[in-house]
């Protein structure tokens, strides 16, 4: 039997991080927080423009912070709104997780506790990377 690490602590940084939500639009406030493998914790949360299309989600906000730290290792990352189920992370988020942390542990949550522990590959399968860029 495998036992499941314990994520609750990257979970309450998501939710903290979500309390910091810019969503006049949508009221839909998310939040993120990335763990590298140097144990550092990156804080993402949804930030909204009127200029909807230029809205950065959670998930891209925290990844985008712990690159611009340098850290490219990232072992998890959790993501937490207030859905019914654990929350699912848009196409345009599964895609930047399968680049910028393919092999992480993707923790999917919501306000009541509920989580799903899942991959970036099961989130997108046959995802684009940059080896398809060389592939003409
Ligand atoms: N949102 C995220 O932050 N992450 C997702 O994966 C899904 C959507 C945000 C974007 C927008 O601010 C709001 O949720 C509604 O779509």
């Amino acid at each position: 039997m495998t036992t499941q690490p314990d994520y609750s602590a990257l979970v309450a940084q998501a939710q903290l991080a979500r309390e910091h939500a810019y969503c006049p639009y949508s009221h839909f406030a998310v939040g993120a927080a990335v763990l590298t493998a140097s144990g550092r914790i990156f804080p993402g949360c949804n930030v909204e423009n009127a200029a909807y299309p230029a809205t950065i989600c959670a998930e891209r906000a925290a990844l985008m912070g712990a690159y611009a730290a340098g850290e490219h290792a990232i072992t998890a990352i959790a993501i937490i709104a207030d859905t019914v189920g654990p929350v699912s992370p848009c196409g345009t988020c599964r895609q930047v997780i399968h680049e910028l942390a393919p092999r992480c542990t993707v923790i999917m949550a919501n306000l009541t506790g509920e989580l799903h522990i899942t991959t970036p590959q099961a989130l997108l399968p046959g995802g684009f990377t940059p080896a398809d860029l060389h592939r003409i």
